[in-house]
């Protein structure tokens, strides 16, 4: 889906956009909010140091994800280690990247099809409905379980470790919920995890003085471009006042993120319930001991120690 112009893209977009809408995403918030009240009783009752990673960043979008495709849970080990491997980056040869995401389309296509007899009340249930070939589906199915997973997971450890070393911005999100949606879509412009985008000239194109050739692939810097002092104020500076609308951390144009609208959902409810819930939250390392993400297509961190 990524990877194809209109209008075979179109025939996609047009049949998930309806599934990702403002209103069907905000009804998932009470659900969001259920799904963040469990973690975080089980992370007071575990005590801490723990890692931020494994009790709450990952598990909460994998749960949502999960139950929204019709994915079973249980089986997350599996496709949660394959799609690390897929998008394994300069760890991982392209062989083995690509092995990795074969991995998780063969089991997509085995759940496909058991839907395709036995439909239960899912997304992947609702698109067996359309014209869409099991190859299409299960292919669809894997960008969506690790879209919804890699990304959000991400955003909020490191959203996290952003605000615990920001404790003016962290303690005016934790006393003042008007701040909340702003204070998201700054993480996002700031972080800009999904750091990288690619595009394929189909003309000739000049853009500020440099020739592109029809056929030439361009690497986008989506980080440069939500650091851009043309558009935002000290853009180096975290700074949850600003208003940071019209950033690109969800791309932009025909591809623009599909999942944005659960993913602003997930991030509304659980960052500032945790910060909440654990006023005295910190570090349990010091900050360059934190094990970030490098050469990775989604830039974030592998583990977040983190106490109260
Ligand atoms: C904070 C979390 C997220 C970030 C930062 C993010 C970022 C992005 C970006 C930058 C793109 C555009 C890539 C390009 O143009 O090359 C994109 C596309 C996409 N995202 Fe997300 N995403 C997030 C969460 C999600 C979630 C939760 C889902 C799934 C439910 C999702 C599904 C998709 C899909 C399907 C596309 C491809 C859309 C298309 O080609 O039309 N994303 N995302």
């Amino acid at each position: 889906m990524l990877g194809v112009d209109p209008p075979e893209h179109t025939r996609y977009r047009k049949l998930l956009t309806g599934k990702f809408t403002v209103r069907r995403m905000q009804q998932l918030s009470d659900h969001v909010a259920d799904i963040t009240t469990t973690h975080l009783d089980a992370m007071e009752s575990a005590g801490g140091p723990v890692d931020l990673v494994e009790v709450f960043a990952f598990p909460i979008p994998a749960l949502v994800i999960c139950e929204l495709l019709g994915v079973p849970y249980h089986d997350r080990d599996f496709f949660q280690q394959h799609v690390a491997a897929a998008v394994g980056g300069a760890d991982h040869s392209m062989e083995a990247r690509g092995a990795a995401f074969a991995a998780v389309q063969d089991y997509l296509r085995g759940l496909v099809l058991a839907k395709r007899n036995a439909p239960t009340d899912d997304l992947l249930s609702d698109l067996t409905g359309t014209d869409l070939t099991d190859d299409e589906l299960s292919g669809i199915g894997t960008l969506l379980l690790g879209a919804g997973l890699d990304t959000t997971a991400n955003m909020l450890a490191l959203g996290t470790a952003a605000l615990l070393t920001h404790p003016d911005q962290l303690a005016e999100l934790r006393n003042d919920p008007e701040t909340t949606d702003r204070a998201i879509e700054e993480l996002l412009r700031y972080l800009s995890i999904a750091h990288t985008s690619a595009r394929t000239a189909l003309t000739d194109v000049e853009l500020d003085g440099q020739l592109i050739k029809k056929g030439e692939t361009v690497a986008v810097s989506i980080q440069a471009a939500n650091r851009d002092p043309a558009k935002f104020h000290e853009p180096d500076t975290f700074d949850i006042g600003r208003s940071a609308v019209g950033h690109l951390g969800f791309g932009h144009g025909v591809h623009q993120c599909l999942g944005q609208q659960l993913a602003r959902v997930e991030m509304r409810v659980a960052l500032p319930a945790l910060v909440r819930r654990f006023p005295t939250l910190r570090l349990a390392v010091p900050v360059a001991d934190i094990p970030l993400r490098h050469g990775l297509d989604i830039y974030g961190a592998h583990e977040l120690p983190v106490t109260w």
